[in-house]
């Protein structure tokens, strides 16, 4: 036999069963957006790799360890896409969506991260992002927030926390980024060989360091609340306020730095602790310097990435059960005759009941093993099409999953009894 090939390390298959499941949250996500009044935008799993090391920043771990980055025959330097808002930006520049008006967009699919996988963290794994351009004020971070919560109550996800930061104006960040390095060099001993490293490069990411050991230090350590320039100071106090009328609770956690570079003011994170580790089920924040840094004209911006990757961890813990799949009606015939009325029977169920599933038995056999077959496929009914009923056009309806004798009925009868189940399309019973 020849030697059976293995998906890449980090890059999972979805099998049909959790597909359902991916189905009913995806279906959740586009509806919640939907009413916000989000749009959708398709962008292009690769782009140039400049494009991502311009916005994410040089010396992110994105950028500097876990791109999947390769030559295009031509020579240039291309990359899978890492995440979604350097893409988005890129394409509402390109196509001049930012002149002095409201954008609201969001955009589904795969993100490459060569990243070192445990659960939760994947080289391909899936995100939605939203991103708001135009919008200056708290009032759209507000926003982007309730979407996310309106979906996680949509979702009957509970376990989910709100933490919130400022990083303030580039100058405020600035004046903290020395400050902070100050410190960290008076406590170089204590510090371990990640965070000596970072300390040069980008040391607001030592304050994310999970070390144990470490944490005395990172909570001495003076926070960027304490720098805030005056605007920002408002803006956050102003979103906090939006979130307590709307009855959200949130933390305010001065650690909060994220790993991009291009966050100015808020950052968020959606963190739940049934997880582990890779709790953080969706972050995002303000970049008002990133449209203008790729090239367009100066555009307030905000959004958020979900990672459906970990949502659909947290919904199959707690028992959700995806959309419906299971043939509501499953049709068997024996007989050439009675096959072919069997094909229209089926044809004609799927015209009058739009969204009724409805199973064709394909591959001949008998009664009993197609009714088994019925059976396996979790099928409610089973239409039963035999010689007699060919010949006087009825079908004989067999309940499988509740102990009633069969009836034989005319189609009319048959659509009239199915009517109330394919309605009944969205999630199963
Ligand atoms: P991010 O924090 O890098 O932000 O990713 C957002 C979310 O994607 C994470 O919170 C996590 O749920 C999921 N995620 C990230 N990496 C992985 C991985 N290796 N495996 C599984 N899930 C993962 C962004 O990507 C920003 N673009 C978000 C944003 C949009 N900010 C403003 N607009």
């Amino acid at each position: 036999m020849s030697k059976r090939l293995q998906a890449v390390r980090g890059m999972n298959d979805v099998l049909p069963e959790r597909a359902a499941l991916w189905q009913a949250l995806e279906a959740a996500i586009r509806e919640v957006l939907a009413e916000y009044g989000y749009q959708e935008i398709r962008l292009p799993l690769i782009e140039r790799t400049e494009l991502f090391s311009r916005s994410i920043g040089e010396v992110t771990d994105i950028v500097e360890k876990e791109m999947y980055t390769f030559p295009d025959r031509n020579g240039d330097s291309l990359a899978l896409r890492p995440e979604g808002t350097a893409g988005c930006v890129r394409a509402c520049v390109q196509h001049g969506l930012l002149h002095n008006q409201v954008q609201r967009l969001w955009y589904a699919g795969s993100m490459f991260r060569y990243e070192r996988p445990q659960k939760g963290r994947y080289r391909q794994f899936y995100q939605v992002g939203a991103e708001a351009f135009g919008l200056p004020g708290p009032d759209v971070d507000a926003e982007l927030i309730l979407i996310g919560a309106r979906l996680w109550r949509q979702l009957g996800l509970q376990s989910i926390a709100l933490q919130i930061n400022s990083l303030g104006v580039p100058e405020a960040r600035s004046r903290y980024r020395a400050q902070l390095t100050d410190y960290l060099r008076s406590q170089f001993d204590a510090l371990d060989g990640d965070s000596r490293r970072r300390l040069e490069s980008n040391p607001l990411r030592v304050l994310d360091s999970k070390n144990p050991q470490l944490q005395p230090v990172l909570d001495a350590a003076p926070t960027m609340l304490d720098s805030l320039d005056q605007e920002s100071r408002r803006h956050l106090d102003r979103l906090c306020r939006l979130l307590e009328r709307a009855g959200l609770d949130y933390q305010i956690n001065p650690r909060l730095v994220r790993g991009l570079d291009y966050y100015t003011r808020t950052v968020f994170e959606w963190v739940t602790t049934t997880l582990g580790a890779q709790g953080t089920v969706c972050a995002g924040g303000r970049y008002d310097g990133l449209v203008q840094q790729l090239g367009g004209s100066d555009t307030p911006a905000v959004g958020f990435a979900i990672g459906l990757d970990r949502m659909i961890d947290m919904l199959a813990d707690q028992g959700h059960p995806g959309v419906a799949t299971d043939p509501t009606i499953y049709v068997v015939s024996a007989g050439d005759e009675a096959q072919m009325e069997a094909q229209v029977l089926a044809e004609t169920l799927r015209d009058r009941l739009p969204g009724l599933r409805v199973e064709q038995h394909c591959g001949g056999g008998s009664f009993k093993s197609q009714l088994r077959r019925a059976d396996r496929r979790g099928a409610r009914f089973a239409a039963i099409v035999g010689d007699r009923e060919a010949a006087e056009a009825t079908v004989t309806l067999k309940d499988l999953r509740a102990d009633l004798p069969q009836e034989t009925l005319s189609w009319e009868a048959l659509l009239a009894r199915l009517q109330p189940t394919a309605n009944d399309v969205s999630v199963k019973e």
